[in-house]
């Protein structure tokens, strides 16, 4: 018989999403207005409305908490941690920012104890934002990447990251060549990959700071081991899309560079795409890849509206990512936000359960992981955040209004902020508690 270490439920609104609501619409958002949720061993034993789960047996505490709302831990799709102190850096597009601000302020992390520092920091404002699993861009330095591994671990955190590939066009300092990038990624996939809830991205920054040659060798990772993802950058901005037709003069187009290295596959997440030809978002679609939609970081840096109505047409799998420190928020409630803003100014709407579900459940299935997060269903990890729907005096004015569940979704996209996120909890334990400990 095993043993039931943890055995308890939480009674309060309950809201997710179990299908992607382009396909199954209203069918997709399950929601109780008298909810309980029961975990046991870190996984969800149950959920569902309050008057068929309970009575419980004895045994199992419940907790209530009226007026708030359970809802599954959000999942960042593309994010740097080493850049959490940058956020917030004025007045350039993308490639100056690089050379201004973010080549800088990523050359420190070949300090261990600085890498350390700074990805506890992350991690706590992650789960400040109710964020649980993250697809993290490390720097180029190993440390870097063994610093954020070692902390996610502690935490009993979902995560995956990489070490940056980069072996042109940066500073000295910053660069790998192909062969020790090569080598140094090996290294952490022997290392962390698999280990507890970790798993290993390849991350070429972007192409432009890597040659043919080192894109080639992280196609060959990919082969070597078929599970890891990979992750990178892609038609950002115009003037970086201008400087890869330059640095790669025989490729088709941008993704054609990802292509010929073999860096395109069902496990391959694309941070931006907002500047892609028909062709490009066709080929996405077919190799069933992911474009990481950053919309705060778009706008921040002046990169560009994505249509994101073409893309989801082509079949292209989309998820949200906060791309701090390009992102000004950790919160998916903001870049939920603005990313309706950016379809606003394109004449488009971005339906809130599609944005939610870009941020849950859609997210976890473009990383392939929709078989352990992403919703709250039984036998899923207990990785969720509590709300608080009081937690603004205008949030509870505003939801007073609220005639349907679809209304509140909304309010809480558009109002939504750290402010909000009560507790969060990872595999059912406590890992952030507004306003105390965990
Ligand atoms: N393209 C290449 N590197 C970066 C980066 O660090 N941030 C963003 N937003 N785009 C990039
Ligand atoms: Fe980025």
């Amino acid at each position: 018989m095993t043993t039931i270490y943890d055995n308890r439920a939480y009674r309060a609104r309950i809201l997710h999403l179990v299908a992607d609501p382009a396909e199954a619409g209203d069918a997709a958002l399950h929601y109780y207005e008298d909810g309980v949720l029961w975990i046991q061993n870190g996984h969800v034993h149950a959920v569902g409305p309050a008057d068929e789960i309970l009575p419980l047996p004895y045994q199992v505490s419940v907790r209530e908490y009226p007026n708030h709302l359970i809802i599954p831990g959000f999942i960042d799709a593309h994010v740097h941690y080493p850049q959490t102190g940058m956020i917030a850096s004025y007045g350039e597009q993308l490639l100056n920012w690089l050379n201004a601000y973010t080549f800088p302020t990523e050359a420190a992390f070949g300090n261990a104890e600085h890498a350390r520092h700074i990805a506890e920091i992350f991690l706590d404002e992650l789960l400040r934002n109710g964020t649980t699993t993250a697809l993290v861009f490390g720097t180029v330095h190993p440390q870097s990447v063994d610093a954020f591994f070692a902390a996610a671990k502690e935490r009993g955190l979902r995560m995956i990251a990489g070490k940056v590939l980069m072996d042109r066009n940066a500073p000295d300092e910053l660069l790998d060549t192909a062969q020790t990038g090569y080598e140094q990624s090996k290294k952490l996939i022997e290392r962390w990959h698999g280990v507890d809830r970790l798993q290993y991205a390849v991350t070429p920054r972007f192409a432009p700071t890597s040659t043919p040659e080192q894109l080639k060798l992280a196609g060959q990772l990919l082969k070597e081991y078929p599970d890891l993802y990979l992750h990178t950058h892609l038609a950002e901005n115009h003037g970086e899309v201008k400087w890869v037709k330059e640095l790669f003069p025989t490729a088709k187009h941008y993704l054609d560079v990802y292509e010929q290295a073999g860096l395109v596959g069902p496990r391959s997440v694309f941070a931006h795409g907002v500047h892609l030809c028909e062709e490009q978002c066709e080929r996405l679609a077919q190799a069933k890849a992911t474009v990481a939609h950053c919309p705060t970081s778009n706008l921040f840096l002046g990169s560009g509206l994505i249509d994101l109505a073409r893309l989801r047409q082509h079949g292209v799998g989309v998820a949200l990512g906060t791309d701090v420190g390009a992102g000004t928020s950790f919160s998916l409630f903001k870049t939920m936000d603005e990313a309706y803003k950016i379809q606003q100014l394109r004449g488009q709407k971005l339906d809130p359960m599609q944005a939610f579900y870009f941020a849950t459940l859609g997210s976890a299935t473009a990383l392939k992981l929709d078989h352990c997060i992403g919703n709250l269903l039984p036998g899923k990890e207990a990785d969720f955040s509590i709300l608080d729907l009081d937690a603004t005096p205008l949030l509870t004015f505003r939801l007073q209004q609220c005639r349907d569940v679809r209304q509140l979704l909304f309010v809480l996209n558009t109002l939504g902020d750290d402010r909000l996120v009560q507790a969060t909890y990872a595999l059912g334990k406590c890992v952030h508690r507004r306003g105390g400990h965990g």
